[in-house]
């Protein structure tokens, strides 16, 4: 496995790099904005593509790389269902895996510092956020955060890893790197409660300023999707609501460009073909399945995803691959359900 443990020194922010091998697939965990030039040039002289983004939470201290290495690498952007960031590709909840080719992520929703909060873990390792650090854990007194959930999680779920997993917060102030579960239930101070009231009492009493940057980050990480007021201007939109006219006559050809989990989990619009977006730079080439189906202008490729924003980077792909009649659904799945009246 490649694994790159990334510092941001201003806001003391651990990020990390995953692949499997050279020259395959990579995730990014935690990415910082300033920082994103750094992690693509490393990536290119790795040799790794970049296919998903994610962040643990809603942070309030740096502003998210997220949206500009979407931008700049067409990747998924990941975060928790709870997240309320207006769009992010793909959202994972509690049980869910989180893959790239040749590794799988454990998804676990560890709520308490944020309401949006979730840990990520490979067999000999744990990526905590901020729900966890070494000899500390995240603070819990505004984004909704919760010290008795915050117990829970710690207590009910990171704790109960093995003791020799390694554990990667994504901050530390003092220069620690990594620490194990078993040495943070033995020496983490905070960990050292008798019962959930003594920890909450713990944590009410710690009186923190709040972040600096919390004025400029929180605002700017919710709002990461701008990218379909763009594909919508150039007219490369369709509305949830006109789709299904389209695809009764036989115009279209409906691309669900969502993973296996998500379908299963939040079903499908009937009539559509299912080619996930990791693959689609290979399906949209020629020779390609979707470049053959789209061929000569027969019919029109309309892509969709969960919420609009991996068909709207689709789109753009497609149209520079000369698919010229390449559309997208307009606020994906989502909006279509609300269309159906199934939310
Ligand atoms: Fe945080």
């Amino acid at each position: 496995m490649i694994f790159r443990q990334l510092f941001d020194a201003v806001s003391g922010t651990y990020t990390y790099l995953l692949a499997s091998r050279r020259g395959g697939e990579a995730l990014i965990i935690d990415p910082v904005l300033e920082k994103v030039d750094r992690y693509l040039k490393l990536m290119e002289e790795l040799d790794l593509r970049l296919v998903k983004a994610v962040d643990t939470h809603l942070h309030a201290d740096h502003i998210t790389g997220l949206g500009a290495l979407r931008d700049r690498t067409r990747c998924i952007t990941v975060m928790g269902e709870q997240s309320g960031v207006d769009v992010v590709s793909m959202r994972v909840a509690d049980g869910d895996r989180l893959g790239i080719e040749g590794l799988s992520l454990d998804v676990i929703y560890t709520p308490g510092h944020t309401d949006d909060s979730y840990s990520f873990v490979l067999p000999d390792r744990v990526f905590t956020g901020d729900t966890l650090l070494i000899r500390g854990t995240g603070r819990t007194d505004f984004q909704n955060g919760d010290p008795r959930a915050q117990y829970e999680s710690i207590f009910g779920k990171l704790l109960r890893l093995p003791e020799e997993t390694m554990l990667f917060p994504a901050h530390d102030y003092k220069g620690d790197t990594v620490s194990t579960i078993g040495e943070e239930k033995r020496f983490n101070p905070r960990l050292q409660v008798k019962s959930v009231e003594e920890y909450a009492a713990l944590m009410h009493g710690l009186n923190l300023p709040n972040p600096k940057m919390m004025d400029v980050a929180v605002p700017a990480n919710m709002r990461q999707g701008l990218l379909q007021e763009e594909v919508a201007r150039r007219g490369w939109a369709v509305s949830a609501r006109d789709i299904e006219g389209m695809l009764t006559a036989g115009e279209v050809v409906l691309i669900d460009l969502r993973e296996k989990t998500e379908r299963e989990r939040h079903g499908c619009i009937p009539g559509s073909l299912h080619a996930p977006y990791p693959a689609l730079s290979d399906n949209i080439q020629p020779g390609g399945l979707l470049h053959e189906l789209a061929a000569g202008g027969r019919r029109q490729l309309v892509f969709y995803c969960a919420y609009g924003e991996r068909s709207a980077m689709a789109v753009q792909a497609a149209q520079e691959a000369g698919l010229s009649g390449a559309r997208h659904v307009q606020g994906g799945m989502a909006a279509w359900a609300v269309g159906q009246g199934r939310v």
